[in-house]
Formats: C-alpha cells, structure tokens, sequence
C-alpha cells in the first residue's frame, strides 16, 4: 500500500538537507525507534547571537531509516539552525509535521524522533558543558 506523502516530504526525503556529520560536535545523540527499530544520529553545534543568547548555529544528521524518518529529520534541521537554545528545548514534534503540511498516522512516530534525537543531543551538549 503506498502511502500518501506531500510534495514536502517527498523533496526533503529525495534532496535531505543538512545530512552527514559534524567534526568535533558540540553535541551529539544516536536515536532508535522502539516502534520500528529506525534509527537517527545528530550532531549539533552550539554558538551566540548578537544579544549574548546560546543558539543552535549548525546541525546534521543521519539516518539510518524510512523515508519519514529523512524528511522529518531534514525539515528539523531546517527550522532550529539560528534558533535560541531555549526554543530549541521545547521545539515540538507537531510543528515539523505541520510545516510539511502532515504526515500518515503510522508515520507520525518518526517526527517524535527526530525531536528526541535533538533534545538528546542538546542534553549531551549540557551535560559536557558542567564538566567542563
Ligand atoms: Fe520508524 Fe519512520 S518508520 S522512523
């Protein structure tokens, strides 16, 4: 049964943005999916705005996964680049799924996901962070 992906998908699956790696990352995070054993690396790179704020300046990933879980995980990439950590942190599964403009149901765990790979990685960034 094919599923009904949008055009959206479709591009950031066929051309993924932000995809291979980080040298040296600020962060870093590997996922799995318990629903279907999918699986997401990040690597992030942290950095400031002009008002002092820590920002998320780089990200990439890869993925090892459907087509979802690539075009989730792009369309992820895309929206937090030059975002406020603070943002980064409570950014929610549902926005990627709106700006790709949906998702089918049973693919709707792949953009939860992605946002865990990030939180994740944000976390790893925080926690090497007090060890310094
Ligand atoms: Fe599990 Fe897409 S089917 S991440």
């Amino acid at each position: 049964m094919a599923l009904n992906y949008t055009e959206k998908v479709m591009d950031h699956f066929l051309h993924p943005r932000n995809i291979g790696e980080i040298e040296n990352p600020d962060g870093y995070a590997e996922v799995g999916s318990p629903v279907c054993g999918d699986m997401l690396s990040f690597f992030i790179k942290i950095g400031k705005n002009d008002n002092g704020d820590e920002i998320i300046s780089d990200v990439k990933f890869l993925s090892f996964g459907c087509a979802s879980n690539i075009a989730t995980a792009s369309m992820l990439t895309e929206e937090v680049i030059g975002m406020k950590m603070e943002d980064a942190k409570g950014f929610k599964f549902k926005q990627i799924v709106e700006d790709l403009g949906g998702l089918p149901e049973q693919k709707l765990h792949c953009s939860v996901l992605a946002v865990e790979g990030l939180q994740k990685a944000i976390k790893n960034y925080e926690e090497k962070k007090l060890k310094e």
